[in-house]
């Protein structure tokens, strides 16, 4: 799960994903990183940690990092949040099987940045959690 900040989207995704995989009885690994460095090493927005923690899911334990290039091969699937992601991460891609790997998680619609916009992380957490659910339909 990739998004720019790392602290706002993508560990919504990383959390949302992980426990609708788990209760699937999906062994699948989740993990989310942001394509610009602010963050790194902080935990995940409060507004995110809250958001997630009104729906059950406890997200305050990750920690921001980088995308990188590993991430291709440790990854079968590369989810991002907007078009701006698509081509941070395209830019990365060292070959057709890396790009085949990146999709926007919401297919053709964006994934907003709520970063400025106290009242966007709720209808955010929504949109995230109907994209995964897809994705685990899809995919499963
Ligand atoms: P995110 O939101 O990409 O959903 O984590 C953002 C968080 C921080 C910044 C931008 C977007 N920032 O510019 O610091």
């Amino acid at each position: 799960m990739v998004c720019l900040g790392n602290i706002c989207r993508s560990p919504l995704a990383e959390g949302i994903m992980q426990h609708l995989a788990d209760k699937a009885g999906l062994d699948w690994q989740v993990d989310s990183a942001g394509t610009g460095d602010w963050h790194v090493g902080q935990g995940p927005d409060r507004r995110s940690v809250k958001a997630a923690a009104d729906e059950g899911i406890d997200i305050s334990k990750q920690v921001c990092r980088l995308f990188r290039t590993l991430d291709f091969d440790e990854f079968d699937l590369i989810l991002v949040m907007d078009k701006s992601n698509l081509s941070n991460v395209l830019a990365m891609a060292r070959n057709d099987e890396d790009r085949k790997k990146v999709k926007m998680l919401l297919g053709d619609k964006v994934v907003p940045d709520p970063y400025y916009d106290d009242n966007q992380f709720a209808p955010v957490f929504k949109l995230i959690e109907a994209g995964c659910k897809e994705i685990i339909k899809q995919y499963s």
